[in-house]
């Protein structure tokens, strides 16, 4: 039976299933918790393509004929490099909610991100065809949050946090984008710092694409009960 394989460099890609799991109740789940080789966010474009190469290529052995990327950094700098690699296999990606938080009007935006997606050329370009003229856009590469996320450092994460609100406070946010499924995670520390603003993450979309793509490709089994297993890379 064909399950959704989905990958993260670790726990990330949890805040992913839970919206698969709600769009898809009756299919199962593959999930590949990438925690040995967290974070990703901060390697090179190469190593990160070899990485995830190995990661889709276990996926496939597993019979998943639907991946879905639940990881930003991997969506954006190499996608494109998969779907052309892999041409059999549809490949669903997470990316910033940029587009998400222009259509909703905010003038000031937050870009949470990992370095490598900061970086990335996807970014200018998801930036390029939203933007309209007033809203000012911060982006901020946000080095070790995902890493201290994984790893459970609650006193790291709020440390990161804060500096990132002592930077951006003067300038009147009204939206952060959650641009890596680590963040949401830390959706607690990030409020009590910046009060009275929304938070945006992609991972709804990305679970309603998947269910869209999996009816357009004759995917969809109706023989699941949302079940989620889970391999995790330190236990390979
Ligand atoms: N959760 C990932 C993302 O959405 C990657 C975090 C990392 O490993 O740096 O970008």
């Amino acid at each position: 039976m064909c399950r959704v394989g989905v990958f993260d460099s670790g726990i990330g890609g949890l805040t992913v299933i839970e919206e698969l799991k709600k769009e898809l109740p009756k299919e199962d789940f593959l999930f590949y918790e990438d925690s040995l080789n967290n974070p990703y966010g901060e390697k090179d474009n190469e190593t990160i393509k070899k990485i995830v190469e190995n990661i889709v290529e276990y996926l496939i052995g597993q019979g998943c004929k639907i991946i879905v990327i639940a990881c930003n950094t991997v969506t954006t700098v190499c996608i494109s490099y998969l779907r052309n690699k892999y041409k059999n296999i549809v490949f669903i990606g997470t990316e910033p909610a940029i587009k998400l938080a222009c259509d909703k009007g905010y003038e000031n935006v937050l870009v949470m991100a990992t370095p490598a997606t900061i970086a990335s050329e996807r970014v200018n370009v998801l930036i390029t065809n939203s933007k309209k003229d007033f809203e000012n856009i911060y982006l901020v590469p946000c080095d070790g949050l995902a890493n201290a996320i994984e790893v459970g450092d609650i006193l790291r994460q709020d440390e990161l946090i804060h500096s990132i609100y002592e930077s951006y406070n003067d300038k009147n946010i009204n939206a952060i984008v959650l641009g890596c499924t680590h963040y949401p995670m830390a959706k607690k520390i990030i409020t009590k710092y910046f009060k009275n603003v929304d938070l945006l993450d992609g991972s709804n979309g990305v679970a309603r694409e998947c269910k869209r793509q999996m009816l357009l490709h004759n995917l969809i089994t109706n023989k699941g009960n949302g079940d989620v297993l889970i391999i995790n890379s330190k236990d390979r």
